[in-house]
C-alpha cells in the first residue's frame, strides 16, 4: 500500500511539473535591457549616461531599456529632488511585473569590485522567479580579460597622446577600492605605459595614491600634468577630490608642489570607444537569453 501510495505522490509531481513547464513555455519571450550604474546625483555628469543610451538604442533597436543605480546614497540624493530611480533589485522585479522574461544586465563599473560582485548576487537571484524572470545574465563591467585592457589603453592613448611629452604627464584618477580587484588599477597602469610611460593612474580610496606617484613625476622632471577621471562619469569625485579648489584635492597637492596643472572634466563613458567595450560585452549575454 505504501508503495502504491509513493508511487501516485511520484506520479502527481511529475504532472505538476509538466503543467508548469507547459504554461512557463506558453509565456510570449519578451527581452530588455537594464543598464546598471553606481549613479551620479550631478545632472551634469549625466551627458555620460546619455552617451551610452543612445549607442545602446542604436545597437538594440525596439529593445526596451531601463536603469538601475546601486548606490543607495545616490538614490537617496535624486529621491529628495523628486527623481525616483530603482535600485537593481527593484528594477528587475518591476519588469518581471511588466511582462519581461528574459533580461540582459549590462554592469556600467570600470572594474569587477564589490558593486559588480553584488550585482551579480541580485542578477542571479532574479533568475527563474515563477511568474517573474525566466533568464537573466549580467554583462561583464569596462575591464575584465586581457583583451578589454588592450582596447581600453589603446582608446585612451589615441585620445590624450598629445598630453604626454617630454615633461608632460597624463594622470587618471580611479575609484580604487579594498575589494581584491583594485589589482586592475596598477594593473591597467602597466597597459597603458604599453604606449608611453607618461600615464600614470592613481585612486582616491585605494592603491596607488597620488604620493605615490608624485616621487616618479618629480624624478623625471615633469612639469605639466593633466588630470583625467578614471571614471565612467566625471561626478562629485572628478570634481571635487580631483578638480576641487579644496587644499586637499589632487589639483591643489600638485600645484602647491609646483606642477602646472590641466584638468579634463570627462567620463569614460562620454567616448564612444570606450562605450563600445561594454556594449560588446552586453552583446555577448544578450545573444545567450
Ligand atoms: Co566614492
Amino acid at each position: 500500500m505504501r508503495k502504491i501510495l509513493h508511487i501516485f505522490l511520484l506520479l502527481l509531481l511529475v504532472v505538476g511539473y509538466q503543467s508548469t513547464y507547459a504554461t512557463d513555455r506558453d509565456v510570449e519571450v519578451k527581452r530588455a535591457i537594464l543598464l546598471v550604474s553606481f549613479g551620479t546625483s550631478y545632472p551634469e555628469a549625466r551627458v555620460a549616461f546619455d552617451n551610452i543610451e543612445e549607442s545602446v538604442k542604436s545597437e538594440f533597436p525596439g529593445v526596451e531599456i531601463r536603469w538601475a543605480f546601486t548606490s543607495k546614497m545616490i538614490r537617496k540624493i535624486l529621491k529628495r529632488r523628486g527623481e525616483d530611480i530603482n535600485s537593481p533589485a527593484e528594477a528587475l522585479a518591476e519588469m518581471g511585473e511588466d511582462g519581461f522574461t528574459h533580461v540582459a544586465v549590462q554592469s556600467l563599473h570600470i572594474i569587477p569590485g564589490q558593486e559588480y560582485d553584488d550585482l551579480k548576487h541580485t542578477v542571479e537571484a532574479f533568475n527563474g522567479m515563477p511568474k517573474g524572470i525566466q533568464v537573466s545574465k549580467l554583462g561583464k563591467p569596462l575591464l575584465f580579460t586581457d583583451s578589454d585592457s588592450r582596447a581600453l589603453a589603446s582608446f585612451i592613448n589615441s585620445e590624450y597622446s598629445s598630453l604626454v611629452k617630454k615633461r608632460s604627464s597624463v594622470i587618471f584618477m580611479g575609484h580604487g577600492t579594498v575589494h581584491a580587484s583594485n589589482i586592475y588599477y596598477p594593473g591597467f597602469q602597466y597597459y597603458l605605459n604599453q604606449k608611453s610611460d607618461g600615464y600614470f593612474i592613481g585612486t582616491v580610496e585605494g592603491f596607488p595614491t597620488l604620493d605615490n606617484i608624485v616621487p616618479g613625476l618629480e624624478a623625471n622632471g615633469v612639469k605639466r600634468v593633466t588630470l583625467i577621471p578614471f571614471m565612467s562619469v566625471a561626478g562629485d569625485h572628478a570634481k571635487n577630490d580631483m578638480a576641487g579648489e579644496g587644499s586637499d584635492s589632487w589639483r591643489s597637492i600638485l600645484e602647491a608642489r609646483g606642477f602646472k596643472v590641466d584638468i579634463v572634466l570627462k567620463g569614460l563613458a562620454e567616448s564612444d570607444d570606450v562605450v563600445r567595450v561594454w556594449i560588446d560585452h552586453l552583446k555577448e549575454i544578450y545573444s545567450e537569453l
